[in-house]
């Protein structure tokens, strides 16, 4: 009896959640009963060394001395590592931690931003392609070669919405529009999470950083961020929230502060609005070392007083700095945190461990045969070369210069950018660096002769050698310019005042072009950058950013036309650096521009961009209807915008429809036009095709300074076009 007594008692008491259960979700019940188990069996000591998060000589912020990892794994001190890839060496360390007493797995993490040793596009040149499909396939391939090294988790979607080109990291995001945004960060969501985390070919996101990193003060790297929670939450915080309801099953907390509070302790954005108001179930992580940095900050006193401060607003993990590892223990048993704060942490990260598989099989993606197989396979290079494509933008076409004849035998070659390896794969590249084809490859390896100059120096910023290079041009079916910055340019930490290409480097162009031979200039670039002096000479210019391990591929595809380019701009290039911040989705103003005279405007330089958000032309053209507005029979879509669109040319080609909506009055001040809509579509030559845009609360409403989102009735202007300056309009009266 005694003994059927205590099973029946032990049953019960297994089943019994140690901490608020979160997740309803049925299918989830034996997920909560095994982490329920297991919490209760955990010491308060294992609880937080699940919290701790530390680096293995992989250093992406200042220094934190680098500590003997395996005994604190096997001692149940540290649940995760940064920066450890490729299946012996994370083998090793799980190794480490099935010797702790419970055998809690660790869970790897690294920033594979685009693309893993198979180099993708940057993430702003991928969104360039405005192909959600192709963006979505750039992270499946990430995911799946991260996967096959050994990796479990990636710091990606960076998500960031930025209108300040001088801040390095815009190469990391997709540009300006919310909207936009919103949706590459729902696809990359998709494409590295899939259907099912514990498939080998998918790894968790971390949907960063949290929140308005993309909008420092005069554009430096981790400076305050400081607007109005309306301003916040119609241009800033759609991706964030995107990314949460895709399913994102981890967050990463921003260095900077967010209205006087710093975000790895402003419960506001953690607590509020991440978990309660949106339902967030997966985990917080901060930015490297931003725990400790609350010191910095002069947020916290110490250490213990950040570790105090971020676990009250919700900071799950603490990446590189040991505040928690510290004092955490302290704070709970002096009654300072409570119990259930780090239960939460805890149970949020072991759920995200039992979705990877990792409890049933702690060593699941430690496979050496799939690594090998997997990892820069052919299949990769294709996926890369199909987005590198679609991530060019063409600027510039005179006189049809491009796509170039097949006639065309000998090219002078002119830039050291088109040799770099380094730089073809851009910052924050996880690539297999030897294995990238520079333009120069691509080139030769077409059968091409290519006479070679550097044509300038990219470290002295002085021309050299111009009459070898004029001789060399004037000797040449085509001249093709490699002209731009440098791949570090952007990236973190990486702020520049100035982002004009150098003069000399836009003189020597200049000088190319006089010598009457055809000229094609290609940007190679992380950012927006001012280069006016070619944006006139030049009669062909092609944005190809930096474009990853097939990048000479993509561009010698799109230079003989084997690919006709269909990337639009997702950020603005300004005219002038003064123009800073810029975007297209300003506010009319009491005085606005179009009105001249006493109006908001520059006495010295225009306002007018040098390439507006969305424009990207083609080797063919299209022809636009007017837009007309029907009336829906669909619930909850108000009606349908339609237009006719037409490939007038002669060549097929892609065309990236745009709409954008104005409020005409509103509640609070509302931009003069808002993407809300775009469909890529193919045309055959003299195809048309009509494409229709549902018109709901997503086009026409906006939040307003309490957070509200609200669809107030009145007029609006529908606007659609190649661009967003290029559009044809018809109103529309929401009753
Ligand atoms: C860096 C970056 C962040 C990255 C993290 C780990 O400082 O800000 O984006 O994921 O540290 O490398």
């Amino acid at each position: 009896m005694r003994k059927t007594t205590f099973f029946v008692a032990l049953f019960l008491l297994m089943s019994l959640p140690a901490a608020a259960v979160r997740s309803g979700n049925p299918t989830d019940k034996e997920m909560n009963r095994f982490i329920s188990n297991l919490m209760m069996q955990m010491t308060l000591e294992e609880k937080v060394g699940q919290l701790c998060q530390m680096p293995d000589g992989y250093i992406t912020g200042p220094d934190n001395s680098r500590v003997s990892l395996e005994p604190l794994i096997s001692e149940g001190k540290i649940g995760s590592l940064l920066g450890v890839c490729g299946v012996e060496e994370t083998r090793k360390f799980q190794d480490a931690a099935m010797k702790s007493r419970l055998k809690i797995p660790l869970i790897f993490g690294m920033d594979v931003i685009h693309g893993y040793r198979t180099g993708f596009p940057l993430p702003l040149a991928e969104a360039a392609s405005f192909d959600l499909a192709a963006i979505e396939m750039s992270s499946r391939c990430a995911a799946r070669e991260a996967a096959a090294s050994g990796l479990h988790w990636t710091f990606a979607p960076m998500v960031d919405i930025s209108w300040d080109a001088r801040w390095g990291r815009v190469m990391e995001g997709a540009g300006e529009d919310p909207y936009y945004g919103a949706k590459v960060a729902a696809a990359r969501v998709k494409g590295l999470q899939g259907d099912n985390l514990a498939d080998t070919a998918t790894i968790l996101s971390c949907i960063k950083h949290f929140g308005g990193y993309g909008a420092p003060m005069a554009g430096k790297d981790y400076n305050s961020v400081d607007m109005s929670l309306s301003h916040f939450a119609n241009f800033y915080m759609p991706p964030y929230k995107a990314g949460a309801e895709a399913g994102a099953g981890s967050f990463m907390s921003a260095f900077n502060d967010f209205n006087n509070v710093p975000c790895t302790a402003n419960s506001f954005l953690l607590r509020d609005l991440l978990k309660n108001s949106w339902g967030f179930e997966g985990f917080v992580v901060s930015d490297w070392g931003s725990v400790g940095e609350l010191i910095n900050h002069r947020y916290a006193a110490d250490t213990k007083d950040a570790a105090l401060k971020a676990i009250t607003a919700g900071l799950d993990m603490e990446m590189s700095t040991q505040c928690y590892a510290d004092n955490l223990v302290d704070l709970v048993k002096e009654g300072k945190v409570p119990m259930r704060l780090v239960d939460d942490a805890v149970r949020r990260i072991l759920e995200q461990k039992y979705r990877l598989g990792l409890f049933e099989d702690p060593y699941r993606y430690c496979n050496e045969a799939r690594e090998r197989e997997v990892v820069g396979s052919a299949q990769s290079r294709e996926e890369a070369r199909h987005v590198a494509e679609r991530s060019i933008v063409l600027l510039k076409n005179n006189h049809n210069i491009l796509p170039l004849s097949p006639e065309v035998k000998k090219v002078a070659l002119v830039g050291a950018l088109s040799k770099s390896k380094t730089d073809m794969c851009g910052s924050w590249t996880c690539a297999d660096i030897e294995e990238t084809v520079t333009l120069y490859d691509a080139l030769t390896k077409r059968g091409l002769t290519v006479d070679y100059n550097d044509g300038y120096d990219m470290e002295n910023n002085g021309i050299s050698n111009l009459s070898q290079t004029l001789a060399s041009a004037r000797d040449a079916d085509v001249v093709i310019v490699a002209m731009g910055e440098r791949a570090s340019y952007t990236g973190e930490m990486a702020s520049r005042g100035e982002i004009s290409i150098s003069p000399e480097q836009q003189r020597l162009v200049s000088e190319l072009v006089k010598t009457g031979k055809p000229v094609v200039v290609l940007l190679m670039c992380g950012r927006p950058v001012i280069f006016n002096e070619v944006r006139d000479a030049a009669p062909a210019i092609l944005c190809t950013w930096w474009l990853g391990s097939e990048a000479g591929n993509a561009i010698c595809n799109v230079l003989w036309g084997e690919y006709n380019p269909s990337g639009k701009l997702p950020m603005s290039f300004p005219t002038h650096g003064g123009q800073i911040p810029l975007n297209y989705q300003y506010k009319s103003t009491g005085r606005p521009t179009a009105n001249g005279g006493w109006c908001t405007r520059y006495r010295d330089i225009t306002t007018e961009p040098a390439y507006p958000f969305g424009y990207g032309l083609s080797y063919t053209t299209f022809g636009y209807s007017d837009p007309k507005v029907e009336p829906s029979a669909t619930p909850g879509t108000y009606a349908t915008v339609t237009v006719d669109v037409t490939n007038t040319g002669k060549r097929k080609g892609e065309e990236v429809v745009q709409l954008y909506v104005r409020d005409e009055v509103a509640s609070i001040t509302r931009p003069i036009k808002e993407l809300k809509g775009f469909e890529k579509i193919a045309l055959e030559p003299g195809e048309t095709r009509t494409v229709k845009f549902p018109i709901t609360d997503e086009q026409l409403g906006f939040y307003d300074n309490q957070l509200k989102y609200r669809v107030e009735k009145g007029d609006f202007t529908f606007m659609v076009g190649i661009d967003s300056q290029n559009l044809k309009s018809v109103p529309f009266t929401l009753k």
